[in-house]
């Protein structure tokens, strides 16, 4: 049996021969791809706009600041998110709080945000944005995340890296028909790749073009916008922006990709189904819920087990896992336990109850399109023989 990890992209010969095509072309860095790619995620996605970066934390990074997001102002997330959700938030000299996640979706418990942002208005500070998070592949109640950002009048952020190809009342995520903007994340584990890369979409074509000049070092060629104009090499910085181009290499890459996205998804959702089954039924575990207004993406299948209840030790079970070449991961560490966080914010345990209970019980176990049916067998197999032979009661 070959290793198992808990996600894997999936590249194939057509893969390789956009990328070695464009090896041979003349455009190494910016070149026609990246226009292309951007056209075709607008397309697949129902956007009006989007830019391809290099990453999904430099395109987080970058809405923040197109958004206007500075010092003094409060940007809401949820714990249970990778850290460049709320480190966006830093990088843009704001304050970071948190929203614990609702314990049936994971994703930001609406209710809890009702709260926070009333507590946030008594004092007189009103919060300046949310950073919603489709954990796993599920997507948020964007309906009455909407409705809220409209009544506190807050910017409303999709971090959809987990969501590319989930819908949400028959809306692909990415749409921006609820949020202001959403990012994606083209890193390898992710829906689809172009090794590493990310992208905005929006429909505020105002916030799309300040993208596109902070992803270029700040820099305008657009005539209408330049103070003067020397000839045609000139060019004016008009912001302070930073190199976080994506290459039309990776651009044909993920040109290709895209086009097998509706595949990749419908794998993970067999995947998805065959794990329910497994241990749907079995109350030593909890599998993610889903609910009849989104269609879930499945970037991961977070299987809770009860190890507290079932007398199962979670370091014990992983490398009961490792050693038969199954490789799970946890999602996520609570980003306010972070020693960063705690020290410079001071949260502390207990801060944020579900999302540290969830913490405790979650596991990633392994789901990407090129997983083969007798691996995921073999890992729900080793999974229930692993809990009944650590079992200490
Ligand atoms: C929810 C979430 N947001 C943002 C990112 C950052 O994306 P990238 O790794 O492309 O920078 C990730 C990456 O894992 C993520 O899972």
């Amino acid at each position: 049996m070959r290793p198992i990890p808990y996600g894997k992209q999936f590249v194939d010969d057509s893969d390789i021969r956009s990328v070695v095509d464009v090896l041979s072309s003349d455009w190494l860095t910016q070149g026609p791809n990246v226009c292309d790619f951007e056209r075709a995620l607008c397309q697949k996605f129902e956007s009006e706009c989007a830019t391809v970066l290099s990453s999904g934390t430099a395109s987080l990074h970058l809405v923040g600041l197109a958004l206007g997001w500075k010092a003094g102002d409060v940007v809401l997330t949820t714990p249970i998110t990778f850290l460049a959700s709320a480190n966006c938030i830093l990088y843009a000299g704001a304050k970071p709080d948190f929203v614990d996640i609702d314990a049936c979706s994971y994703t930001i418990d609406v209710e809890k945000l009702e709260t926070k942002l009333k507590q946030y208005d008594a004092c007189g500070n009103r919060v300046k944005a949310v950073v919603a998070v489709d954990y796993a592949g599920q997507p948020c109640r964007w309906e009455s995340l909407r409705q809220l950002a409209d009544k506190y009048e807050f910017q409303l952020v999709d971090d959809g890296c987990h969501a590319i190809g989930a819908k949400y009342k028959t809306v692909p995520i990415g749409s921006s028909k609820y949020a202001d903007a959403t990012v994606f994340s083209f890193h390898p584990v992710k829906h689809i790749t172009t090794g590493e890369g990310g992208a905005v979409l929006t429909d505020n074509r105002e916030l799309d073009e300040k993208i596109k000049t902070l992803r270029t070092h700040g820099i305008t060629k657009d005539k209408s916008l330049l103070e003067k104009n020397d000839g045609p090499w000139y060019y004016e910085m008009h912001e302070l922006g930073f190199n976080y181009r994506i290459t039309n290499i990776q651009c044909a890459l993920g040109l290709s990709q895209l086009k097998k996205l509706d595949r990749f998804i419908k794998r993970r959702r067999q995947i998805a189904a065959y794990y329910d089954g497994i241990f749907g039924e079995d109350e030593r575990f909890i599998i993610p819920q889903t609910t009849p207004e989104a269609e879930h993406a499945y970037h991961l299948y977070p299987l809770q087990i009860k190890f507290d209840d079932i007398s199962v030790v979670k370091d014990v079970f992983f490398q009961h896992l490792r050693e038969r070449k199954i490789f799970c991961q946890v999602h996520y560490i609570p980003v306010h336990l972070q020693p960063y966080y705690r020290r410079r914010f001071g949260f502390k345990e207990g801060d944020f109850p579900v999302s540290e209970e969830f913490y405790k019980r979650e596991v990633s176990i392994p789901i990407y399109p090129a997983l083969e049916n007798t691996e995921m067998e073999y890992v729900g197999a080793e999974i229930v023989e692993s809990i009944a032979e650590h079992c200490l009661t």
